[in-house]
């Protein structure tokens, strides 16, 4: 019995163990298996994600996982082209437009400097770097001076608001009339109704009705307006028009040519040929010989900017316009620098809807289009397993698609102060492209963070060309990073310096459904919001995205192939792919005016101090100048300052003799590193056109020196120099015979003669200043005062100056 219990004990214990055991073993399994779920998820996605966004097929909107835009208009999108009947045998001939008698500048009348409707139209101008001039529209003043010499000084009017022009006086609407009449010059006119506005009304003086407060719904084009340009006519944009406050033109007239056009929403107003009503309209000058384009709303709606822009276009012949050609590069930051989980595996590669077939597609639209990768080698194969594979997938492809190095490591440039330094790491990415056949003759690097690129850390530009022969960059930072319609290029020791664009897409953007403000704000930037206007305003446009944006949710792929969607949807332009060198190349071409840089004060801008050396300052840049001009007494005063103990001065230069001649000469080419001195007198710095400029843009807060003595007295001087200086001119004639010399005496007499009277003409130099500097910073010394009461005038100048601790003229001039 006992032995059976015994025995009996014995098999249950056993199997307890057993049970032990296994349950042990079971639980380390689910350990393990759970450990392994956990590394999978965190790894690979941080978030279980909706499906990524299918970017735009057709003209009308995002598709599937978009939900983002207009599609109401019904299942489909059915965008039957509308062509409107021809206006029923009416021939009519329009003037051609030949606005060569005036200047390129724009006028602007706007309602007050903080309006907002002016203020888009003066960015637009802006942005297309159309040269403009805006007026406060005067309720019944005086136009401001129309013409210079006979010549137009503008080669189109726009007013803000339409009722300001129409309700001018019958004088200043019968001068700007005869303005326009003469010199072929076009209007632009907007009218936004508000709360006092009357529902319908007659133009003053036209034979158009107005009709106001309307809610509209799909929008088209007239394909018959002769101002479409960059506008492709036949698109519909479907569902209702943002806002109830809409007003339509109406007119019997031939000289009127409906646009844009829409239909009511509910049936309250008299309209058009097929229920449609026209929302912008063109006057062919068919009624005074004036061409206009009339707005019935603001700039709000994306279509009017459009719009706007081939009204300008064909209002000034084309002159105030650019090609439809638009060049894009879409350079791909931080490839192999992302952050694990932000990185590309393989399948965001060479996928399905990945890197190389989204390229593929986009140059069946946008020729030679290919994505231009940015890489740090130091943080190669530094992912997980998977994204390193995709490190590996993208070399694999390397010529499928053009590189550009980073700094190896990632590091700001401007943190070296010593070239050998920055050279010897921007040599270890080139031993690692060679390492893994990645090309390098591209000629283009980008710096991490714009460091050193702007402001200029002269250092960056020697170590990029001696490693790896760069002749081109971008950056964001020039002249500052915003507002984006000023960034301009320049070219800086043989680099050619090109504007950057964003796109919207940064390091952390990489869901759709979570992109900051929401996924409609995407899709509004690419339907005709920011992005889609940086394509329309400029003609060559580089973008910055990052390998994060090709990861994960392929935000950059679906931002880039439905913008060039929408752009063929909307308009006529043609969009390419050129390489970095040749891009340049055209871009200077097309602004050969941005060649030279115009230097601004680091420290006056936080984000440049941030990316500019330590090891510089900015106190080393002038406090005041002496401008001039030549043989008023600026050597004397020169040397009068010089006694002072708190002044230093310019450092007498071999070169120009005493004078650097810093914002007139070579020096300036070399950037702001150079400037080491308090203050700077340049006696030709009065009369030149670009000194005062560029004086400006570095010194906004200097205090301005002009020295000036009765012209004529100034003249003979310079005569009298120009003898001692043995000038053949200056010895052979009378300095009689040099001032009234005629248009046909010798060239080098009448070379003379310009530099004895041209600096004369103080009010028009002094002018030229004023236009950078305000009264208060600039002090105009009398000459002969200082000849003789020197002490008198050192003590004001002093006083001027700010100087302390003062110093006493009196007793040192004695
Ligand atoms: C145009 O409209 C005006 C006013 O509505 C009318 O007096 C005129 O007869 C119309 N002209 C034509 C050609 O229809
Ligand atoms: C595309 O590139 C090739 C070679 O790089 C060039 O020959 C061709 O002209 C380019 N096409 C366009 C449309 O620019
Ligand atoms: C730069 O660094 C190298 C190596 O550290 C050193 O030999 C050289 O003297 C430095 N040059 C300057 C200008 O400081
Ligand atoms: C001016 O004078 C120099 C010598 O003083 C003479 O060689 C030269 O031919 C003269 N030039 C003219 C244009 O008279
Ligand atoms: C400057 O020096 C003169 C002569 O030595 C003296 O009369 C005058 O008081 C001094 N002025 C000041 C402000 O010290």
């Amino acid at each position: 019995m006992v032995g059976a219990a015994a025995a009996a004990w014995r098999l249950v214990r056993g199997m307890r163990q057993l049970e032990l055991h296994r349950l042990i073993l079971v639980l380390i399994f689910f350990c393990l298996l759970s450990m392994a779920c956990l590394a999978y998820y965190v790894s690979n996605s941080p978030k279980i994600k909706e499906a990524p966004p299918v970017p735009f097929s057709d003209c009308s909107g995002p598709v599937g996982g978009g939900g983002g835009a207009s599609t109401e208009g019904g299942p489909g999108g059915q965008r039957a082209p509308l062509f409107l009947p021809p206006r029923n045998g009416r021939l009519r001939t329009v003037k051609a437009i030949d606005t060569s008698g005036t200047e390129a500048v724009v006028l602007v009348f706007v309602e007050s400097i903080y309006s907002q409707l002016g203020q888009e139209i003066v960015a637009i101008l802006e942005s297309s770097r159309f040269r403009y001039r805006t007026e406060i529209a005067p309720g019944k003043g005086d136009m401001p001076a129309l013409t210079l010499h006979n010549r137009g000084r503008y080669a189109l009017v726009i007013y803000e608001n339409l009722l300001k022009y129409v309700n001018l006086d019958a004088w200043n609407r019968d001068l700007l009339d005869k303005y326009c009449t003469a010199y072929s010059v076009g209007v632009i006119g907007f009218f936004k109704a508000n709360e006092n506005s009357l529902h319908s009304a007659q133009l003053k003086g036209f034979p158009l009705f107005l009709h106001s407060h309307l809610a509209l719904r799909d929008y088209r084009l007239n394909p018959a307006a002769p101002l479409l340009y960059v506008t492709r006519p036949n698109q519909v944009e479907q569902g209702p028009l943002p806002g109830d406050d809409w007003t339509v033109f109406q007119s019997n007239h031939s000289t009127y040519e409906p646009v844009l056009l829409a239909s009511a929403k509910s049936s309250n107003a008299p309209s058009g040929p097929r229920g449609l009503h026209s929302t912008v309209i063109q006057d062919l000058g068919l009624l005074d010989g004036i061409q206009r384009v009339l707005f019935g709303n603001n700039l709000n709606y994306w279509l009017h900017k459009l719009i706007f822009v081939d009204a300008i276009a064909y209002l000034t012949g084309r002159r105030l316009s650019l090609t439809l050609e638009r060049h894009i590069l879409v350079d791909v930051d931080d490839i192999f620098v992302g952050k694990e989980g932000t990185r590309m595996k393989v399948s965001d590669v060479e996928g399905v809807e990945a890197l190389l077939s989204s390229q593929k597609k986009l140059r069946v639209l946008v020729p030679n289009f290919t994505f231009n990768l940015g890489f740090s080698g130091k943080f190669y194969h530094t992912g997980t397993d998977e994204e390193d594979e995709g490190d590996d997938m993208l070399l694999k492809h390397r010529q499928d698609l053009w590189w550009f190095p980073h700094m190896w490591s990632h590091m700001q440039p401007h943190l070296f102060h010593n070239v050998t330094v920055l050279a010897e790491q921007m040599r270890l990415n080139m031993v690692f492209a060679q390492e893994h056949g990645i090309p390098t003759d591209m000629g283009y690097a980008v710096a991490p963070h714009h460091s050193g690129v702007y402001p200029v850390h002269s250092q960056l530009y020697e170590a990029w060309k001696s490693v790896w022969a760069i002749q081109v960059t971008s950056t964001e930072e020039y002249p500052h990073l915003r507002p984006a319609r000023y960034r301009r290029g320049f070219i800086h020791s043989g680099v050619q310096v090109l504007p950057r664009q964003t796109c919207g897409l940064f390091t952390h953007t990489i869901f759709y459904h979570e992109y900051p403000g929401g996924n409609k704000e995407l899709d509004k930037s690419i339907r005709g919001g920011e992005l889609f206007l940086t394509v329309l305003l400029n003609p060559i446009s580089i973008f910055m995205t990052h390998l994060s944006n090709y990861g994960n949710d392929r935000l950059g792929l679906y931002t880039f192939e439905s913008l060039v969607r929408f752009v063929q949807c909307w308009t006529n332009l043609r969009l390419q792919t050129l390489p970095p060198i040749q891009l340049a190349e055209k871009y200077f071409q097309i602004f050969p005016q941005e060649r030279d840089p115009l230097w601004q004060n680091p420290c006056h801008d936080k984000r440049h101090k941030d990316i500019w050396s330590k090891e510089k300052t900015c106190d080393r840049l002038p406090k005041f100048l002496v401008i001039g001009p030549q043989k008023t007494g600026t050597s004397a005063l020169h040397s009068f300052l010089s006694l002072h103990p708190a002044i230093t001065s310019s450092f007498p230069s071999p070169v120009t003799f005493e004078e650097i001649q810093f914002f007139s000469g070579p020096n300036y080419d070399q950037g702001i590193d150079c400037t080491d001195f308090m203050f700077e007198k340049s006696a030709n710095y009065f009369d030149t056109e670009l000194v005062p400029k560029r004086a400006a843009a570095l010194l906004p807060r200097a205090k301005i020196l002009a020295l000036l003595i009765n012209p004529a007295d100034r003249a003979y001087s310079w005569y009298q120099h120009q003898r001692a200086h043995r000038d053949p001119a200056a010895l052979n004639n009378t300095f009689h015979t040099v001032v009234t010399a005629g248009p046909r005496a010798p060239r080098d007499v009448l070379a003379l003669q310009r530099r004895c009277l041209r600096p004369g003409t103080y009010v028009a130099h002094l002018e030229r200043w004023l236009q950078h500097y305000q009264p208060s910073q600039i002090h105009v010394v009398d000459g002969s005062l200082l000849r003789s009461n020197p002490a008198l005038v050192m003590e004001a100048i002093q006083r001027f100056l700010g100087i302390t601790p003062t110093f006493n003229y009196t007793q040192a001039l004695v």
